[in-house]
């Protein structure tokens, strides 16, 4: 065991300040890796308030972030696919029971013993896992990505839960050309989103409640940005959708999205409000449409979808912080004023 300095709160209403936390020394399958970025994501914010205590209760202290980019620096002597000096990422799952029908069809999101990146009891260690809002971490090879070479770092991270969560339903739903898209809410996830729906083909239309996030929605890719507050310009888009994905992080009126979907049309969830969303019977049944979820991905395609991001040369717009700011960061998150992820520079952890 080893101690590796972090960033983590103690109670729902506590700030984030610096701690000191222990890792595992690398096992035979394990990768080190010195965390260079670390996205925020929604989630994390979530976490550390407990606003998720219904599901999965925050354990403090709990050190968020599943986000990562870094350099390997030691490796198990089984280790096959990374060495010391390679770029290594992690995600949201940093283990599961790989025995399961789920795990055996590469689909460990559905895995029912996932260990999460963050407040999830730890095998090795016993307590509870931390996350990438620290200098380092020890994970499992084979829960660690490969980051394609030409991909800027600090954008790359991201890719980690706001790529795989939206790239993920977006193939599983057959996104490509001739389809209309819509994306909800231009906030880190959907960002990422329209970024996919127009590198795959789509039509893409973003709604946002920002009037300020017009232009960026067209720079992003997006064909059309609507004002979703206002009634005239959702109302043109009645019944014309074969998808939308929302990303919204707050309680909103999903049934003015699903109005807005074609016959068969499919609306899925992404985004994990505190509190349930009422939906009206009738918008679904009158169109056969259909509301689903969908969380993060499974480890190959996790791959897959950085590859494709290194292809198509996709990062997260990012504004890159030292982890002294993430508080006020998280105040600008719940503003809705980031643009469009803050990914935190873990250099700035070294001077603690
Ligand atoms: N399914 C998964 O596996 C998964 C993975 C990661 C995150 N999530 C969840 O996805 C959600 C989004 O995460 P994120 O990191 O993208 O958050 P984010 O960067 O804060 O973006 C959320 C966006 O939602 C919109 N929004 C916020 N409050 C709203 C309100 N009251 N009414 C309508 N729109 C509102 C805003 O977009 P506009 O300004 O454009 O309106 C905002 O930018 C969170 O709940 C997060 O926990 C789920
Ligand atoms: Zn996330
Ligand atoms: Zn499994």
């Amino acid at each position: 065991m080893y101690k590796a300095k972090a960033y983590s709160v103690a109670s729902a209403t506590s700030p984030f300040v610096g701690d000191t936390i222990t890792r595992r020394d690398p096992t035979d399958h394990d990768v080190q890796i010195e965390i260079l970025f670390c996205g925020i994501c929604h989630s994390d914010l979530h976490q550390a308030r407990n606003e998720w205590s219904g599901v999965m209760p925050t354990v403090y202290p709990c050190v968020p972030g599943h986000e990562i980019v870094g350099r390997v620096t030691r490796v198990g002597s089984a280790v096959t696919k990374f060495k010391p000096g390679d770029l290594g990422a992690v995600g949201c799952l940093v283990d599961s029971d790989r025995t399961c029908p789920e795990c055996l069809a590469g689909l460990e999101q559905f895995c029912p013993n996932p260990t999460l990146t963050y407040n999830f009891p730890d095998k090795h260690l016993g307590g509870v896992t931390f996350g990438g809002y620290s200098d380092s971490i020890v994970v499992d090879e084979r829960f660690v990505f490969h980051v394609p070479a030409n991909l800027n770092l600090a954008g790359a991270s991201p890719l980690l839960c706001a790529g795989i969560t939206t790239y993920s339903p977006m193939r599983h739903w057959g996104v490509a050309q001739g389809k209309k898209v819509g994306v909800v809410g231009l906030g880190g996830l959907g960002h990422m989103g329209v970024k996919f729906s127009h590198a795959l083909g789509a039509y893409t239309v973003v709604f946002t409640t920002s009037a300020n996030k017009k232009d960026d929605g067209l720079r992003l890719g997006a064909d059309e940005v609507v004002l979703s507050r206002d009634a005239n310009q959702m109302a043109k888009h009645a019944g014309s959708f074969d998808f939308i994905l929302d990303a919204v992080s707050a309680e909103h009126d999903i049934n003015a999205y699903i109005q807005l979907l074609r016959r068969d049309g499919n609306i899925t969830l992404v985004g994990a409000p505190e509190k349930p969303l009422p939906v009206s019977a009738f918008g679904l049944l009158f169109g056969r449409k259909s509301l689903s979820g969908s969380p993060i991905g499974g480890l190959p395609e996790t791959q897959e979808m950085l590859d494709f991001c290194g292809r198509h040369n996709i990062t997260s717009d990012v504004e890159v912080i030292p982890i002294q700011k993430v508080n006020e960061a998280y105040e600008r998150l719940l503003k809705s004023d980031v643009k469009y992820r803050f990914s935190i520079d873990m250099a700035s952890l070294k001077t603690e």
